[in-house]
């Protein structure tokens, strides 16, 4: 049986559309076929299915490895590394999941509660009234403190500071598109003579890497027994042999969770930011949940709301940050929404067309948070952070932090829309972001 294709045009154009306009070669895609369809767009597969219908998904994400096995990402191995958990696989790849995976949940995570709410009213108590800002490059602040010393055990000073701006610098880069481009285009990722945004991409990322070096050589001659943070405990893990992990190998581990970590959260805490301030009736609701509980309430009371949580889940259905899941590769032939699928073709789960569906999400192009509180939707049928063998290992911190830096913020600020225009979704990287980046005013403490 023939694949609904996403599009009639050559390949090579639909690559391009693809980079350029994601979101409407993906609508185009989906007014094709609702379920299944063919998009190559991605590396060299003339056969690239992505999937939006739920039962495909869950299918896809908890078959049995050898039917549809999770391979590593070839195309981000010059970005994030070889040693980075996007470019392991099969027992590597879980073998460096359980190590990563522990510090990642429960009171560890926890424990950064304070930290985070600290963090946002330090930084939203620098505005003063009236002053303009964009709501995605303050929340980066945010969210790239909160990895630098809760997951990095780093602690405020030169490095700390450098590290800091040199990741924005990188993750700037990712705005052009032909930066954009070179994780999908291998033959972008070239230096050109020093003269390509790919160059400069890998001057600051090795900039990164030498001022992580230098933190893993000091932090090896340090007592390691207090410490709870990631990097610590990798430098304490041994794997089966009792060996440590390299440098090398720390230095990809830490710059994927820089990179996967930090832009992403603040992408979501932005778009929240965005849709309440845009409709009056959801911040007074959210209000009106905060206001009932005591201001030095427990992070996780905050954590448990029900209405804030609604709203962090609306946030991530509408336009989720990222669009795709990770790719199964077909490794046995094997039938999937009554289409016979060979080895060797690459599937997608798409987030973007399963969050868009219109009988599990009537309306889907308008944001209620009510949809959330009215039915539970299982983990096939909302996926913002992927599932199975890949799935994000940072969703719990990235929940945890969008939450508590919005009721930090709503409750205790007044702020505004500097426009009335709509934010617009725009690629950046691999993530889908607000276009403008959500620019608002600061109005001031509310008590
Ligand atoms: C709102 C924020 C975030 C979103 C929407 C998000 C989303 C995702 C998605 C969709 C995937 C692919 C899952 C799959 O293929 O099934 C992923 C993978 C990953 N994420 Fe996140 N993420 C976020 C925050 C974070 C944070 C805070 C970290 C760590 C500090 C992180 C680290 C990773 C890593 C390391 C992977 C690769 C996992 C693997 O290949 O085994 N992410 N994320």
């Amino acid at each position: 049986m023939r694949f609904p294709q996403a599009s009639t045009l050559p390949r090579w154009r639909q690559k391009v559309q693809y980079i350029l306009n994601p979101l409407d070669y993906l609508d185009r895609g989906l007014q094709q076929s609702p379920d299944i369809v063919n998009a190559p767009v991605m590396g060299h597969h003339d056969i690239l299915l992505l999937i939006s219908h739920p039962q495909g998904i869950q299918q896809l994400l908890t078959s049995d490895t050898k039917q549809f096995f999770a391979p590593r990402n070839d195309l981000l191995r010059p970005i994030v590394g070889e040693f980075s958990l996007f470019y392991l696989e099969d027992s590597p790849h879980r073998q460096k999941r359980k190590l990563l995976l522990p510090p990642f949940h429960g009171d560890r995570i926890h424990q950064y509660g304070h930290l985070i709410c600290q963090l946002a009213e330090q930084i939203l108590d620098r505005l003063e009234v009236g002053t303009h800002f964009t709501a995605r490059s303050l929340m980066q602040t945010v969210s790239l403190e909160v990895i630098l010393k809760a997951v990095f055990g780093l602690s405020e000073g030169e490095r700390f500071d450098e590290i800091k701006q040199t990741i924005v610098e990188l993750t700037d880069a990712f705005k052009s598109p032909l930066t954009s481009g070179a994780l999908f285009l291998p033959i972008l990722q070239k230096s050109w003579g020093g003269l390509s945004p790919w160059y400069s991409f890998l001057q600051l990322k090795q900039k990164i890497n030498n001022l992580m070096a230098m933190e893993i050589r000091d932090r090896r001659k340090e007592d390691l027994s207090d410490r709870a943070d990631i990097l610590s405990l990798l430098l304490s893990a041994r794997d089966e042999e009792g060996q440590p992990m390299t440098d090398l190998e720390l230095q990809d581990q830490l710059f994927t969770l820089l990179l996967a970590g930090h832009e992403t959260t603040a992408t979501a805490i932005a778009w929240a930011l965005y849709w309440i301030h845009r409709q009056p009736k959801i911040k007074e609701t959210l209000r009106q949940e905060l206001d009932a509980i005591e201001a030095t309430t427990d992070p996780m009371v905050l954590f448990k709301l029900p209405y804030l949580s609604a709203v962090c889940s609306e946030t991530l259905r509408i336009y989720p940050v990222a669009i795709l899941t990770s790719p199964r590769e077909v490794r046995e032939p094997v039938t999937l929404l009554g289409y016979d699928l060979q080895p060797g073709m690459r599937i997608y789960a798409s987030i973007y067309g399963l969050h868009r569906r219109e009988e599990l999400y009537p309306k889907p192009l308008e944001f209620r948070p009510e949809r959330f509180l009215e039915r539970t939707f299982t983990p096939y049928e909302f996926i913002p952070f992927g599932g199975g063998a890949r799935r994000c290992i940072g969703e719990m911190l990235a929940l945890w932090e969008m939450k508590l830096a919005l009721a930090t913020i709503i409750g205790k600020y007044e702020l505004k829309l500097a426009s009335d225009r709509p934010e617009i979704p725009k690629r950046r990287g691999v993530t889908l972001a607000p276009d403008r980046g959500v620019e608002m005013v600061a109005q001031g403490r509310r008590n």
